[in-house]
Formats: structure tokens, C-alpha cells, sequence
């Protein structure tokens, strides 16, 4: 097992959250979210009052924040500035912000380039929308998860108070539109990836899948 790297991609929602820290965990493997590397320079970026529709404005400021992100599935920490976001980046202000931040291409360079510092070795398990195809292009099993547009918003829905599947449905909708439409890395299933339609699966099942996958392949 030494040196694996699980690479899992797909749009929000379709339980790569869960799936990777499950299989991080039943593998002793390390985990690393990289969307949270993304929401942390998001939250830094509104709290620094950067005009987030001048992507040179952002481009600007992309190397100040000093960002730490952790690697236990158990207890997945971020911060920035020694401040700790885990909670705030959650929030639906970062949550409406980060595709625009995402898509600056030196925001990109800056954090594939700590990704794959992380990485290092191996012996992880790394979440996000370009793994597969940019982050970690040589990773041992790279899984591509899907689910309909439905499911994705009614997993959100029950994951955060006060909203709807419709306004779920249709804030996904738009981040998936500006992700997989941006110039730099959009999301996008890496041709040798395992697509895994994980609608009509539970978390156990979509566990057992991939880790029935990553047997086959070490
Ligand atoms: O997985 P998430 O929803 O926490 O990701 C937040 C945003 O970060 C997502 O809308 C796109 C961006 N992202 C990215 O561009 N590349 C990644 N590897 C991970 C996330």
C-alpha cells in the first residue's frame, strides 16, 4: 500500500466528502480536502475586502495567506493566518464566492503546488475537482463521482439549515456551470478514471465500491 494515492474527483455533493474520509480511514491512509484550500483563501480574501469580480485584483493578493491544512480524516483542520476557518468556510458567503476565486489561475498555481507538497509520498487520499487530471495525474486509483442533480441537492439540503432542494438544486447548478466552464483545471473526469454514479448507493456501499477498487489495484 505504501506510496497509494486515491485521487477522487467530482462536482459538489456527490459524496466524495464522505467517501474519501471513509476510505482515509479504513485504509489508515491520510486525507486532504482541497476544496477547503480553496474555501480557506476565499474567507481571507472577503475578509481582506479584495474585489472579488477583478480577478486581477485577486491574482494580486493570491501568494499573502499563510494557509495550514491538516490531513487527519478524523479531524480535518485549516487555517489561515493562524486563524482557524474550519467553520466559516462552510458558510454560504464562501460558499458564493469560491468559484470566482478558484478559477484565478494564480490562486491555482499557488495551492497545486502545496497539494502536491502534501502529497508527497503518498499514503493519502486527496479530494477535489482536478486531481486526477492536473494535482496528481499519475495517481494509483482515481475515481470520478457523479450523482444526479436531485440527489446532490437533497444530500446538501440535509446538511444545512434553512434552505431547500430547489435553491440547492439551483446554486449547484451555477458553481457546477463556473467549474467545469472555468480556463484553468475545470472539473473534469480524468480519461483513465472509474466513473461511480453514486445515486442510488449509501455511504457504506459507495465505500465498499471504491475500496473493493483500490484492492484490485495495489
Ligand atoms: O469541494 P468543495 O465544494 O469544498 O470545493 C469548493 C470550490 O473549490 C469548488 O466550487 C471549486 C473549487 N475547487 C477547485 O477548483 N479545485 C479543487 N481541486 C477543489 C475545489
Amino acid at each position: 500500500m505504501t506510496g497509494l494515492v486515491v485521487a477522487m474527483d467530482g462536482p459538489s455533493g456527490s459524496g466524495k466528502s464522505s467517501a474519501s474520509r471513509g476510505v482515509a480511514r479504513a485504509l489508515g491512509l491520510r486525507y486532504l480536502d482541497t476544496g477547503a484550500m480553496y474555501r480557506a483563501i476565499t474567507w481571507w480574501m472577503l475578509q481582506q475586502r479584495v474585489d472579488l469580480g477583478d480577478a486581477e485584483a485577486i491574482a494580486a493578493r493570491a501568494a499573502d495567506p499563510v494557509l495550514l491544512i491538516g490531513t487527519d480524516p478524523d479531524a480535518p483542520a485549516v487555517a489561515v493566518d493562524g486563524v482557524d476557518v474550519a467553520e466559516p468556510i462552510r458558510g454560504s458567503e464562501v460558499t458564493g464566492a469560491v468559484s470566482a476565486v478558484s478559477a484565478v489561475p494564480q490562486v491555482r498555481a499557488r495551492l497545486v503546488a502545496e497539494q502536491r507538497a502534501i502529497i508527497g509520498a503518498g499514503d493519502i487520499v486527496v479530494e477535489g475537482r482536478d486531481i486526477g487530471t492536473v494535482v496528481a495525474p499519475d495517481a494509483r486509483v482515481k475515481l470520478y463521482l457523479t450523482a444526479s442533480a436531485e440527489a446532490r441537492a437533497q444530500r446538501r439540503t440535509a446538511e444545512l439549515a434553512g434552505t431547500t432542494v430547489e435553491a440547492q438544486q439551483a446554486a449547484m447548478a451555477r458553481r457546477d456551470t463556473l467549474d467545469s466552464t472555468r480556463k484553468a483545471a475545470p472539473l473534469a473526469k480524468a480519461p483513465d478514471a472509474v466513473e461511480l454514479d453514486t445515486t442510488a448507493l449509501n455511504l457504506d456501499e459507495v465505500i465498499a465500491e471504491i475500496l473493493r477498487l483500490v484492492k484490485e489495484r495495489t
